[in-house]
């Protein structure tokens, strides 16, 4: 797998490569573009480093918009248009991008996602105070189960207690990602093809988020995988490859 690096004005963004597919994967708080290792080898496409995560820079983040606007610049230099499929805070940023970036859209997959993603005080304060403990926490909620997992979630809680500022600066930003009331009053209405994919036993984002994109985007088809958690794709690679798979093959 190669990767290269895009500039956007002075920062240096790393993109993880599969075969040309235009299809842009966009991690969740405190991960990286290897996160989709597996669907770039399956699927292929671009996963992007966000700013501050993997290899790429450092870059002045406030909010999911600075985040999407990265991921919007890296897209138009890459591919031009794309679908995005964001996980978690990826999520967050595929609906900014939908919103104010609207011509490199091509469809969008939600993925362990959600209109608003409040965070557990629990959470935001732990990571401050007793991080390492606050972390093994939400790691172990991430998944679905741990049995079978033991090492992915050890590996989990490393890279996120070394990337500990930028987790907290993420969940923060997740927890102020707010567009609930927005679809719900019809302000928002989605008209890119669109998937969802949830984990049937994700705690983070559970299934009744998904569900509401499916009450306020019709159209959107939703596929809950058995028999996991949050991080779907890696507890699930072959049906959520597959789900995948289908959605493009009938936009590509
Ligand atoms: N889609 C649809 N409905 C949503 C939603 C979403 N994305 N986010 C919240 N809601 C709903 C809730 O289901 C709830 O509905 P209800 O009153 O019928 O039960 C209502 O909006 C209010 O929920 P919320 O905004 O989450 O506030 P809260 O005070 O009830 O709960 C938390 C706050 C943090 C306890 C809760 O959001 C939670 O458990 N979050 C998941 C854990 C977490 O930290 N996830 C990390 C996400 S990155």
């Amino acid at each position: 797998m190669k990767t290269e690096f895009v500039d956007v004005h002075g920062v240096k963004i790393a993109v993880r490569m599969g075969k040309s597919v235009p299809l842009v994967y966009i991690h969740g708080s405190g991960c990286d573009g290897s996160l989709w290792d597996s669907q770039l080898e399956r699927i292929g496409g671009y996963a992007i480093d966000l700013p501050g995560h993997g290899l790429s820079d450092e870059a002045q983040i406030e909010s999911v918009y600075d985040y999407a606007f990265y991921v919007a610049k890296v897209t138009e230099n890459l591919v031009g248009k794309a679908i995005f499929l964001g996980h978690s805070l990826g999520g967050a940023i595929a609906q900014s991008l939908y919103l104010d970036f609207r011509k490199a859209v091509k469809g969008l997959i939600l993925v362990g996602t959600g209109a608003r993603l409040r965070v557990l005080p629990a959470i935001l304060s732990g990571l401050k105070n007793k991080s390492e403990e606050t972390v093994n926490m939400f790691v172990e909620m991430s998944f679905g189960r741990i049995e079978g997992f033991e090492n992915m979630i050890e590996e989990t809680k490393r890279q996120f207690i070394e990337r500990i500022e930028v987790l907290l600066r993420d969940l923060t930003i997740c927890d102020k990602f707010d567009l609930l009331d927005n679809y719900k009053k019809g302000e928002i209405s989605v008209d890119v093809p669109t998937l969802i994919i949830v984990g049937e036993n994700d705690k983070l984002t559970p299934i009744k988020y998904a569900q509401f994109f499916k009450s306020v985007i019709p159209q959107a088809q939703l596929v809950v995988i058995k028999d996991a958690g949050h991080m779907v794709m890696l507890e699930k690679p072959i049906e959520f490859n597959k789900a995948v798979l289908d959605f493009i093959s009938k936009y590509d």
